[in-house]
Formats: structure tokens, C-alpha cells, sequence
């Protein structure tokens, strides 16, 4: 593929960042002054650029619009006490989107153009990244459909961008969750796998009645039987019975996350008991009851760890003990703590910037 690797870059005017409260910050709501863009068109990348962040101007024609092109990264920059800047392994990320992009039909990235790019921004953006506890710099890299026309087909034309929001946490407390016995998240041979926009769009509407019902979040179970449990709203999901702790493998229909495998990998050398398999509904019901299910959390980028307090079945309601110690809260010192260069990295997973 041809492309120039010089990042032309035009500084915003202006900066908002003394607007911003470093120290009580939401999830994605503000955005840093600057993104990365590149287009690609007449098949290939065409010159990367830093231009201050700024509405995109799109033909209402354009296919992400109607066809839905749109895919995406979730990742975090941290700065140490020193100012030193670290990612936690981008190239997973890089490597994802492009399997993403190859399941909707779009263009790959190449991996300089994400690693420059995504570098450079941050060089020019440091300041913008919270090192108050539970915050950081949440990395959106997307890329969407900008090639027009109402014939369902591929568009000819894509942008790919990385737009920075300096963010607290995702999820503040303890979460109540539904386990979904009619809406499915992802089918075989579908997208589940990819972080494709409509994965998370098909998920609101079921979400949306959970919460009417009292609950934050829904547990997705397979598409065919309902029976067995694949994540957790937007998270893949781990459940601990007795000293053991269990998640499902991934699969067409199951993300492969960053945050996942890290924990995995991080309970292992932890000498904690892993098993990856698939989970059945019933046997998450007879651990609530027997009094061996211990912990139940969510794990992604964004909210890292989030410990389910209880979660409802079929009209029933079963309530988490709730633990001094948990392997959630032990499992996200440690990452955290990696990623933000408080602790010895054994993994090779920070990527000093
Ligand atoms: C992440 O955890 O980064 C995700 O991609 C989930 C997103 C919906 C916030």
C-alpha cells in the first residue's frame, strides 16, 4: 500500500482545556483539542492530519448512514507521576480494528498510520490526560463510511479518526444486571466478534426494557437456546465460584477484549484457579444458590472492572455476597496499576510513549 508518513499537523486556535475540572470528570463527555484524521479514497490512505477537533461535513447520502460502515477502538492513555505518557497494548487494538474493518468491508489501517497517529496526538494532547485515581485519556480511534449512494454496497470512500476524551469512570457503584432470555447481542456467522457501531445500537432497545424493569445492564446469552452466558452489556463477563474464576471463550459471537485476556493472563500468574469454558444460566442459578457464586463482573476498557451486585432470572432476583476481598477489585489494582507505571509490567504490555 502507498502512502506518506508525515502527519500534517494545524493547531487549534484555541484551547478549551482550562475549561475543564480535571478532578470530576464523566465518561466521554469532553473532548481533548485536537484529533487525528486520514481518508482514504481512489483505494489507498491519503495524507494523515492533526487538525483541531471540529464537526465532519458528510453527503446525506453517505453509507454510514444507511449501511451502517462504522467501526471502532476503545483504549486509554496514562501519565505516571513523572509525565511520562503509557498506552496499554495499542497494537491489540490496531490489530482488532483491522479484523473489524475486514468484517465490514472497509479498508485496513495500516499499523504505522494508527501507531504514528495515534503517538503524535497524544504528544500534542498530554496535558489533556487525567491522572486523578479511576480517570484517564479514552482513545476513540473509528472509521466510517464517507463514499455516498443509496445502492447497498461498500462505500469507495472511509475516514478513520482518533478523538481523545479525558474521562472519569464508567461506572460509579455496583451494578444490577438482567440475564436476556429473548434479544440476543450477536448470532453465528454474524458480527459479534467486531466492534462494529450496530453491535452496540442492536443493544439498546434490550437495555432500555431492562431498565425500565430496575436493572442497569443486561448478561447477552447465545442466540439459539438463551442458555448459556456470553458478556455483560458492553463487557465481557467473568463469574467466580467458589476460588475459581470462569469466563467464556471467545467466538464469533463474543469480543475478543484487551481487558479480558489481561485478566486472564494476570489471575494465572496470580495462582488463581481459571477456567475458560462456556457457562450455562442454570449453573450460575444453582451456584446463587448454594451459596458458591462469589463474584459476577463485567471487564472491558472503558470501565476496567465492574462488580455486579446481584441479577434477576425468569422473575427471580439473586443477590452477590458481598466480600471484603474480591478477585475483581485484586484483578483491577493490578492492571491499573500496570497501566499506569506504578507497578513492575512482567507482561510487556505498556507502551511508553
Ligand atoms: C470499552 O470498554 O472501551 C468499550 O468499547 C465499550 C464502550 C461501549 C464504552
Amino acid at each position: 500500500m502507498e502512502y506518506t508518513e508525515e502527519i500534517l499537523v494545524e493547531r487549534a486556535t484555541n484551547t478549551k482545556i482550562h475549561d475543564v475540572d480535571f478532578s470530576n470528570l464523566a465518561f466521554g463527555k469532553i473532548f481533548s483539542d485536537h484529533m487525528f484524521v486520514c481518508d482514504y479514497e481512489g483505494g489507498k490512505w491519503q495524507q494523515p492530519k492533526i487538525v483541531p477537533y471540529q464537526p465532519f461535513s458528510l453527503e446525506p447520502a453517505a453509507k454510514i448512514f444507511h449501511y451502517g460502515q462504522s467501526i471502532f477502538e476503545g483504549m486509554k492513555a496514562y501519565r505516571d507521576a513523572d509525565g511520562s505518557v503509557f498506552l496499554f497494548r495499542p497494537m491489540d487494538n490496531c490489530k482488532r480494528m483491522n479484523i473489524s474493518a475486514k468484517r465490514l468491508a472497509m479498508p485496513e489501517i495500516p499499523e504505522d498510520y494508527f501507531m504514528n497517529g495515534l503517538k503524535e496526538l497524544l504528544k500534542i494532547e498530554k496535558d489533556w490526560i487525567p491522572t486523578a485515581e479511576g480517570s484517564a485519556l479514552y482513545i476513540r480511534p473509528f472509521m466510517f463510511a464517507t463514499g455516498h449512494g443509496f445502492h447497498a454496497s461498500p462505500a469507495d470512500t472511509y475516514k478513520f479518526v482518533i478523538a481523545f476524551a479525558p474521562s472519569g469512570p464508567y461506572f460509579t457503584g455496583k451494578v444490577n444486571v438482567l440475564i436476556e432470555e429473548k434479544y440476543s447481542r450477536a448470532a453465528n456467522g454474524g458480527v459479534g466478534y467486531a466492534k462494529a457501531g450496530g453491535n452496540y445500537a442492536g443493544q439498546f432497545y434490550p437495555t432500555h426494557l431492562a431498565k425500565e424493569r430496575g436493572y442497569h445492564q443486561v448478561i447477552w446469552t447465545d442466540d439459539t437456546t438463551h442458555e448459556y452466558i456470553e458478556e455483560a452489556g458492553a463487557m465481557n463477563i467473568f463469574v467466580r465460584i467458589n476460588d475459581t474464576l470462569l469466563t467464556v471463550p471467545t467466538s464469533e459471537r463474543i469480543l475478543d477484549g484487551v481487558t479480558r485476556k489481561s485478566i486472564l493472563k494476570i489471575a494465572e500468574d496470580e495462582g488463581i484457579a481459571v477456567e475458560v469454558r462456556k457457562i450455562k444460566v442454570a449453573e450460575l442459578i444453582e451456584a446463587a444458590e448454594n451459596g458458591s457464586l462469589m463474584e459476577l463482573f463485567g471487564a472491558g476498557t472503558a470501565a476496567v472492572v465492574s462488580q455486579i451486585s446481584a441479577f434477576g432470572y425468569k422473575g427471580k432476583d439473586y443477590k452477590l455476597p458481598e466480600l471484603k476481598d474480591t478477585f475483581g477489585a485484586r484483578l483491577k489494582k493490578r492492571i491499573t496499576d500496570i497501566q499506569t507505571n506504578k507497578i513492575e509490567d512482567p507482561f510487556g504490555w505498556r507502551v511508553k510513549v
